[in-house]
């Protein structure tokens, strides 16, 4: 902490006043963050780490938008965050061989609204005017340069979560053309919607819709968001184009069915870093992803993936006591 450091009341928020390059610094228990033009560099007492802001960025969006997501968010080989659904670890090194044994990794817990709030206001600090930390590389304006204006409208958009499924009564509706128009990847997507012909009296049953048109409308990229519910059984199906900006590592099994195009995964172990395979998946391959490992997917193309999840609360731990498998099914 520095003399000038000023802590929000409200918050609790540690910041700087603005650098040279305009930014404020943040400092989150022994950690510190910094940025300038190019670049973000996280420091702790035991080692230091620079990105590219523009990864950065991409990678602090998706970790805030996801409250921490499931299990492990690396936002590279280095920095990271770990879910434990209260609080959260942020480490550095953590899952890096040669960080741990050179003993330069470094680990600390904080109670989820701490960090939550940490992250938050370094987002919209950090966002200047134009830049789209969701959007892809090719429909938004660069993150570079010293601070100038603000995205907060961008940064804080609301994260789609149905609570029974789009289009039913009182959920999350069906996209148009006033909100969401057709990407121009998905130009030839067919925009007509299933005809209900419900018996009377389900007539406010029954729900359809078109989910490779609502796809199609979609803003955003790397982004899951729920479009069904059965219990712990949730649908996130996302867009994706250019690079997913974190490396996932898993706490549970996934499920990915590839909706259209193609994306190609690197799979490695989850803790050491190790690859263990390369999968490209096209339109209509199905994979699940075990519950060991960390990945990151490229697409290309703009392409539709369907991410199945299982929400369970129990899951993590029961794969950590060896009471459930890091893999779905035995065949
Ligand atoms: C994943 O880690 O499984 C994941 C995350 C974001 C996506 C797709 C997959 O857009
Ligand atoms: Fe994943």
């Amino acid at each position: 902490m520095t003399t000038t450091d000023i802590i929000s009341e409200t918050t609790g928020v540690q910041a700087s006043a603005p650098n040279r390059e305009g930014y404020c610094e943040f400092t989150l228990g022994k950690f510190h963050f910094r940025r300038d033009e190019y670049f973000a560099y996280v420091t702790w007492p035991t080692g230091d780490h620079t990105m590219s802001i523009d990864d950065f960025l991409r990678a602090m969006q998706r970790d805030v938008a996801w409250d921490f997501f499931y299990g492990t968010v690396n936002f590279d080989a280095v920095v990271g965050t770990i879910n434990h659904y209260g609080t959260v670890d942020l480490f550095a090194g953590r899952f890096n061989e040669v960080y741990k044994t050179a003993e330069r990794d470094y680990l600390q817990n904080f109670p989820t609204p701490e960090i939550r709030e940490t992250f938050r206001s370094m987002l919209d600090d950090w966002t200047i005017a134009g830049f789209d930390p969701f959007a892809s590389p090719a429909e938004t304006d660069k993150p570079f340069g010293v601070k100038a204006g603000s995205n907060t409208d961008a940064v804080t958009r609301r994260r789609v979560a149905a609570a029974r499924m789009v289009g039913v009564a009182g959920d999350e509706q069906v996209r148009t053309d006033d909100t969401h128009p057709v990407n121009r990847m998905f130009a030839d997507v067919a925009q007509d919607e299933p005809v209900i012909e419900a018996e009377p009296g389900f007539e406010d049953r029954l729900a359809a819709f078109n989910l490779f048109a609502y796809l199609s409308r979609s803003n955003v990229t790397w982004n899951p968001s729920v479009v069904s519910v059965c219990k712990d059984s949730l649908y996130c199906p996302t867009t994706e184009e250019y690079i997913l900006p974190i490396i996932h590592g898993n706490d549970r099994v996934e499920w990915f069915v590839q909706l259209s195009d193609e994306i190609q995964w690197v799979v490695e172990d989850r803790d050491t870093g190790v690859l263990r395979s390369k999968v490209t998946m096209r339109a209509g391959d199905v994979a699940a992803m075990p519950g060991d490992i960390r990945h990151q997917g490229y697409s290309p193309k703009r392409s539709m993936l369907l991410v199945w999840e299982n929400a369970s609360a129990a899951l993590p731990e029961m794969i950590r006591t060896g009471n459930a498998p890091v893999y779905p099914v035995e065949f």
